[in-house]
């Protein structure tokens, strides 16, 4: 038996799988990735999308954000086949929570799909992270950059036509209220909102297998949940093209593309 097949053994007997996601498991969609080669931070400053300049400086802020958008956001990516196959554990009582660090959406859009939802409204999680369908809970810890939010009313918008107007000039975007528009995502220097990071600190103490799946696992709380998850006695399981800090505390390490991994492993599981 190889290590896949008893990752697919663990989750088949599991009572709670979690699977934490990073920018790897989209860059097949070619949403591109923060470090490595073509990473978004060779090109951008973080320190430009710090908390602190969008509060002293919003029009600055947004002015960059506009530009960072649209490195993000070129085309319009589609769920790949290692969303899909997260999203068909799901619906198949294989996974309880998908925790993601991704402000894609496209967890969300790949849920939507395997439910047969044609409805288009694949904006799953909620402020606090909640249901992406009805089994399984999606946690977007860094927020959904589809959606800006109100930073007077708390209002959410979607996010393009704001984006647009920013572009031809309204720096800094605001609502009807007056309030100055935020992306809706945690900001360097924000911390997660606190109910979010304790649900997924407890799902991972809960685990009894987490997957941590194309995340360089450098950034909290990607650093620490797996270790968590691992010291509280769930198998853990890391797949991403790199090592990470976490290997040496993995039961299984898997350094090839997650679009041939998971599908592979969704198959091994429902055999
Ligand atoms: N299959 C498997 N792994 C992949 C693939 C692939 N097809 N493509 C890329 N990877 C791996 C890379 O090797 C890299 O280690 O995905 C990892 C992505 O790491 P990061 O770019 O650091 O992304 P992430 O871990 O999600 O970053 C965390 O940092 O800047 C912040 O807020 C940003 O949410 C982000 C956080």
């Amino acid at each position: 038996m190889d290590d896949l097949e008893s990752l697919a053994d663990e989750i088949r007997s599991a009572d709670t799988v979690v699977a934490f996601t990073g920018a790897g498991i989209s860059a097949p969609s070619g949403v591109p990735t923060f470090r490595g080669d073509g990473g978004v931070w060779e090109k951008f400053d973080e320190g430009q999308f710090t908390y602190g300049r969008f509060r002293s400086d919003p029009a600055g802020f947004w002015d960059d954000r506009v530009d960072l958008q649209r490195e993000m956001f070129a085309e319009v990516y589609q769920p790949n086949a290692a969303h899909e196959a997260l999203a068909a554990m799901g619906r198949d009582g294989h996974l309880e929570a998908i925790l993601t660090q991704n402000t894609d959406g496209l967890h969300a859009q790949a849920a939507d799909a395997v439910s047969g939802d044609s409805s288009g409204d694949s904006d799953g999680a909620d402020a606090n992270g909640d249901a992406a369908d009805d089994n399984t809970t999606l946690l977007e810890l860094h927020g959904n950059a589809r959606r800006v939010r109100c930073t007077d009313c708390g209002r959410r918008r979607d996010a393009d036509p704001v984006f647009d107007r920013a572009a031809e000039g309204e720096l800094p975007p605001t609502c009807d209220c007056g309030g100055v528009f935020k992306p809706d995502v945690v900001l360097f220097g924000q911390q997660l909102p606190g109910t979010v990071i304790q649900r997924a600190r407890s799902l991972a103490r809960e685990s009894d297998v987490f997957l941590a799946v194309g995340s360089s696992l450098v950034v909290e709380p990607a650093a620490s949940l797996p270790r968590q998850a691992a010291s509280t006695g769930a198998t853990l399981g890391i797949v991403n093209l790199e090592s990470t800090p976490v290997d040496d505390a993995a039961d299984v390490v898997r350094r090839e593309d997650v679009t041939e991994v998971l599908p592979r492993l969704r198959e091994l599981v429902a055999e």
